[in-house]
């Protein structure tokens, strides 16, 4: 059975930059709150009309470009996101539509934070298989749309930011490479503990004046019970990952983590005692993109040379549901 290597990346961010100077404008909040409690210092907003499967399309086409590729190369789409273009269809069918594509089968999944390691397990599978040569793994995410940017909404609002990240996936014979292990869970006894409890299929109808004026679209979040969970959850899993491989912490030349807030990422790396070398953290700058944010940070370590052949780089993501997982990549 062949592995599955990483072909290429590509990243987008939107061009609005959105400082925490700004969101004083719109919210009893500070710089100082958000740095101390996050280290987020920036995140970016979508424009008016601009949707998470047209922020894919441009890191596609980036990364198409990086690796020589057309776009008709690609024969499965894959694409994790929390806040899917429309209701339905998925993101991926008006992916495939922009990228020009038609007839290829594509897949949305909903696992959050987790999503880009659900979605690599997948299309790892798919590879191993044989089924698909070159499938385009895709963590896509506009929050700002969903945000309650004021007051209400200041606990979740000055967290999450929007962006795009893509990785092109295909068969190696080279047993050296490729991806090594990958390892999802999830506990349902946490759903309630960071969620957006509308629009709401369980409700007749799905979605009413009363949830908006209660602002129930909005995510909620127990934020101390989720930073205990993610800062055990995530170092397990790269353990767990590690052992399926049979190898060991000190071999890892590189941990990209869910940015899910830089003190949990901080935390993370001190239980796995790794130096400020071996763990790359770009929150600061796009603030939590959930299913977007390993794809980002995978595609711009390797776009500053952070991540070279032969480097051993392990993911690791814990969010809503609760999910979690790792991942082990021999570059
Ligand atoms: N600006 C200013 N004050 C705020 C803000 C804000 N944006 N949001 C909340 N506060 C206030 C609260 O109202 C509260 O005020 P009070 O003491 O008068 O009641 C005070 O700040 C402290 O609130 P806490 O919720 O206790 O804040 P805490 O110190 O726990 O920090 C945080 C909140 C940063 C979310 C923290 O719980 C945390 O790090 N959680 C980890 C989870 C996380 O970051 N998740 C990211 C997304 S999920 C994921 O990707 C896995």
């Amino acid at each position: 059975m062949p592995r599955t290597e990483f072909i290429s990346t590509g990243y987008y961010v939107p061009e609005r930059v959105v400082t925490n100077l700004e969101l004083e404008d719109y919210m009893d909040t500070s710089d100082d709150w958000i740095r101390k409690r996050s280290g987020i210092e920036e995140r970016r907003w979508c424009k008016e009309g601009q949707g998470g499967s047209d922020m894919a399309k441009v890191a596609t086409e980036r990364a198409l470009e990086k690796a020589g590729m057309e776009a008709d190369e690609i024969d499965c789409i894959v694409v994790a996101t929390i806040s899917p273009d429309y209701f339905f269809p998925g993101t991926g069918v008006f992916l495939q539509r922009k990228l020009g594509l038609s007839e290829i089968p594509c897949f949305d999944l909903r696992n959050q934070c987790s999503g880009f390691l659900y979605a690599l397990q997948v299309a790892d599978a798919f590879i191993r298989l044989g089924q698909y040569r070159r499938i385009l793994l895709v963590g896509t995410e506009i929050h700002s749309t969903g945000l309650q940017v004021n007051d209400v909404g200041r606990d979740t609002a000055v967290l999450f930011g929007d962006g795009a990240g893509v990785a092109i996936l295909g068969p190696t014979d080279d047993e050296e490479r490729g991806v090594l292990a990958v390892r999802t869970h999830a506990d349902g006894n946490f759903a309630e503990k960071l969620w957006a409890p509308a629009p709401a299929c369980i409700k007749n109808p799905f979605i009413s004046h009363q949830d908006i004026d209660d602002m129930l679209v909005r995510p909620f979040m127990t934020g101390k019970e989720v930073f205990r969970h993610a800062v055990t959850r995530m170092p397990e899993a790269i353990h767990e990952v590690l052992d399926e491989a049979g190898l060991t912490l000190d071999q890892i030349d590189m941990v990209i983590p869910h940015q899910a807030n830089l003190r949990i990422s901080e935390m993370v790396q001190r239980r796995l005692g790794l130096s400020d070398d071996k763990i790359y953290n770009n929150i600061m700058r796009y603030g939590n993109t959930t299913a977007a944010s390993i794809p980002i940070a995978l595609s711009e370590a390797v776009d500053e040379g952070k991540i070279e052949r032969g480097d051993l780089v392990a993911f690791t993501a814990f969010g809503s549901g609760f999910t979690w997982g790792g991942a082990l990549v021999r570059w």
